[in-house]
């Protein structure tokens, strides 16, 4: 690379999940807040259809607000990630020359949730691409995606993670009434869930058997794979960042609480995204430091557990009766400057614009495949 320009950063957004508004607003925090005095940024949108266009770099047509849900504008120049590793570039994807402000691409940043962006999926395009990218790999990326397979990894790390039934699809096709007696096992009140979704879409409390077969339903609506859990009662919600080090190792940040969810019933996709009143986060959260610590101390591990690379967020149950558990781990967690992640970085010293920083720079360094 020569000396002369300036880092290029593909920005990659939008996407086909239920979380693309979510995911061009953290598009536009991002564009906001990026040196661009260091960086060249491309900002790639992906449409909810799955078509990948060269996007602007307005921040404001990206914000998300109760009043306006951002989406990537189909009707934008198409682009494609060339497949010839030894290119590591986009290209346009009409019939007519690449734009001057294409080309090679240093690191990606792909700023998606959920399926088709945060499960490993696009990672392997990257990879197959030889390109470099922020965040975990193909693997950590899926088993962080898929609930099921977190909570088996996590377990088999001696992780404690809650009670849990699986529903596949054909179990619940062929014998519901098994599915419901497994789920009764667990004890009332539940949390159905669909195993790979994100952003609390899809996710139903359910009080008694009552409720059961139409919040699996829902959620099915979302995935054909289905959890459902025993819910926390009587605990804290808690979380704590990752950021791995330039020498492998990973450091936790402050510990956040998630302390009141205003008129919700739990931390809903209202909750977490549309600045409703009451919704309140504690950072850092008060915790007697013992608590903070094997807080700090199961994140760590529940990163290196999943073989994550880059950051994580990892979100706890934490018992009046002093149990704690791993609620999840979020492999691109929400990365707007009023997100968690961040703010837990930030009470740890780490700020924004660092912190995108920092994570260009470990993606740069961070060989693909197995090289
Ligand atoms: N087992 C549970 N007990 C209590 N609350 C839960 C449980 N599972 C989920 N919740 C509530 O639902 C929210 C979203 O669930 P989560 O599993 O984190 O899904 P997502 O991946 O969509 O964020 C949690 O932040 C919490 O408020
Ligand atoms: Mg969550």
């Amino acid at each position: 690379m020569s000396q002369s320009r300036k880092l290029r950063v593909a920005v990659v957004f939008g996407g086909r999940s239920s979380e693309h508004a979510v995911s061009c607003a953290t598009a536009a925090s991002v564009l906001a807040a990026i040196d661009n005095e260091k960086y060249d940024v491309i900002p790639i949108g992906i449409t909810r259809e799955g078509k990948w266009v060269l996007e602007s770099a307005d921040p404001d047509r990206l914000a998300l607000t109760a009043h306006h849900t951002p989406e990537v504008n189909s009707e934008a120049a198409a682009v494609v990630v060339s497949n010839n590793p030894e290119q590591r570039r986009i290209l346009t994807a009409e019939p007519h020359a690449t734009p001057p402000e294409l080309g090679s691409v240093d690191v990606v940043f792909p700023l998606l949730h959920g399926p088709w962006g945060e499960d490993g999926t696009i990672q392997g395009l990257f990879e197959i691409a030889g390109m470099n990218y922020v965040g975990s790999g193909v693997l950590a990326s899926a088993v962080g995606m898929d609930k099921q397979y977190m909570k088996l990894v996590l377990s088999a790390a001696a992780l404690p993670v809650t009670p849990y039934v699986t529903v596949l699809p054909r179990e619940w096709e062929a014998d519901p009434e098994a599915s419901r007696e497994a789920v009764e096992a667990l004890g009332w009140p539940v949390f159905v869930k669909p195993a790979r979704g994100g952003s609390s879409l899809g996710i139903t409390k359910v009080a008694d058997r009552h409720g059961l077969d139409a919040a699996v339903q829902h959620a099915r609506s979302f995935d054909p794979k289905v959890l459902v859990e025993k819910a926390a009662v009587n605990s804290r919600e808690l979380e704590c960042g990752v950021l791995q080090r330039p020498d492998g190792g990973a450091d936790a940040s402050a510990v956040a609480e998630i302390t009141g969810y205003g008129a919700h019933e739990f931390y809903d996709f209202a909750a977490k995204y549309l600045g409703e009143a009451g919704v309140t986060l504690d950072v850092p959260a008060d915790l007697k430091p013992e608590v903070t610590d094997q807080v700090r101390q199961y994140s760590v591990a529940a990163f290196e557990a999943l073989g994550c690379e880059g950051l994580a967020r990892v979100d706890f149950f934490f018992g009046r009766d002093g149990r704690l558990v791993i609620n999840e781990i979020n492999t691109m967690p929400g990365f707007t400057p009023s997100s968690m992640y961040p703010r837990m970085w930030a009470e740890s010293g780490v700020d924004y614009p660092e912190l995108i920083d920092r994570l260009i720079t470990l993606a740069l360094s961070r060989p693909t495949s197995l090289r």
